[in-house]
């Protein structure tokens, strides 16, 4: 794993950070921006109370150290080929246990509540990020196709096409990739759909052009390029469950005190930082989520 220090990190690298601050003045001025005016003109401007006060990742960190085998395992070729992934058009089918299924295209799930929300963001691996995402709750895309009494679960799946993802030719998940939640984890209001990041639209090695954000899981909930969410009765396999059963866990929720069974979950590295840091339970959001899991034994529901 690449760990950077302060003096590798040149200045171009900084200036983003500094220019997001003054977000609405960077967004009138960036000229290739494919969110709608509309859409960020509707972003509330005041901050989010879902949102961390931690300082976020710089966009070189968040964009070029990434996750998304479907583009290859190394952590740089995300950055180096999902933009051959073609995000437009793209439609998010939304089926299953619902009164109303529906297929939606980019542009009506940009007119969602679009808000901006900084996530601390904590890989499996051992590092964490911070990230200020621009997304709309999952919950108010469910509530459009009305959901019946029998959806218990929630299942996403990611876009395979072979000929744009070169990291598909090799078997190393059962592609496509997919992902689960409990339906009142997916009504969460902290579990977003993500369409952007620093106030721009979402990279592809983020997931663009639409992804999940759900910040006190383990990041590889977080599925990328979602094509499919289908409501269902029973808990819908997930690929890394599937990959390996005894290490990844349905419910991967942040946990200190679960080790993961080749590595301590005791600590993190945040990307750009060199001391380690102390993991929270629930990735901190545990005032938030802990209320969803009580009674159960979280050793047992890793
Ligand atoms: N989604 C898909 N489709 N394929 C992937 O390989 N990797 C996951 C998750 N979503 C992955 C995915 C993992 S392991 C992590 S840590 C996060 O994406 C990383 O998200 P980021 O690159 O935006 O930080």
């Amino acid at each position: 794993m690449l760990i950077r220090t302060a003096s590798d990190i040149v200045p171009s690298e900084i200036t983003p950070q500094a220019v997001y601050l003054n977000r609405r003045q960077f967004m009138a001025a960036s000229a290739g921006l494919l969110l709608p005016l509309s859409a960020i003109a509707a972003l509330p401007a005041g901050k989010s109370p879902y949102s961390t006060s931690d300082t976020p990742n710089s966009r070189k960190d968040i964009t070029s150290y990434n996750n998304f085998y479907e583009f290859g395992t190394g952590k740089d070729e995300p950055a180096l080929y999902a933009g051959r992934l073609k995000t437009r058009p793209w439609t998010v089918t939304v089926d299953g246990e619902v009164g109303s299924p529906r297929s939606f295209d980019l542009d009506s799930l940009l007119k969602l509540k679009l808000q901006e929300r900084i996530y601390r963001m904590r890989c499996v691996e051992g590092w964490s990020m911070v990230i200020p995402w621009i997304g709309f709750p999952l919950a108010e895309l469910l509530k459009q196709v009305q959901p019946n009494s029998r959806a218990k679960f929630v299942a996403f799946e990611t876009a395979l096409r072979p000929g744009e993802m070169p990291g598909v030719a090799r078997r190393v998940l059962d592609w496509p990739y997919r992902e689960g939640l409990r339906m009142d984890e997916a009504m969460h209001p902290l579990t977003i759909m993500a369409v952007g990041l620093y106030g721009d639209v979402l990279p592809g090695q983020n997931g663009a052009p639409i992804r999940l954000v759900v910040p006190w899981k383990y990041g590889f909930k977080s599925i990328k390029s979602v094509t499919r969410i289908h409501l269902v009765e029973k808990q819908p396999p997930t690929s890394w469950n599937l990959a390996a059963p005894g290490e990844y866990g349905f419910y991967s929720n942040v946990n200190p005190e679960v080790d993961h069974p080749r590595w301590s979950q005791a600590t993190e590295r945040r990307i750009g930082e060199f001391f380690k840091r102390k993991t929270l339970p629930f990735n901190g959001y545990g005032e938030q989520v802990a209320g969803l899991y009580r009674g159960m034994d979280l050793r047992k529901n890793f």
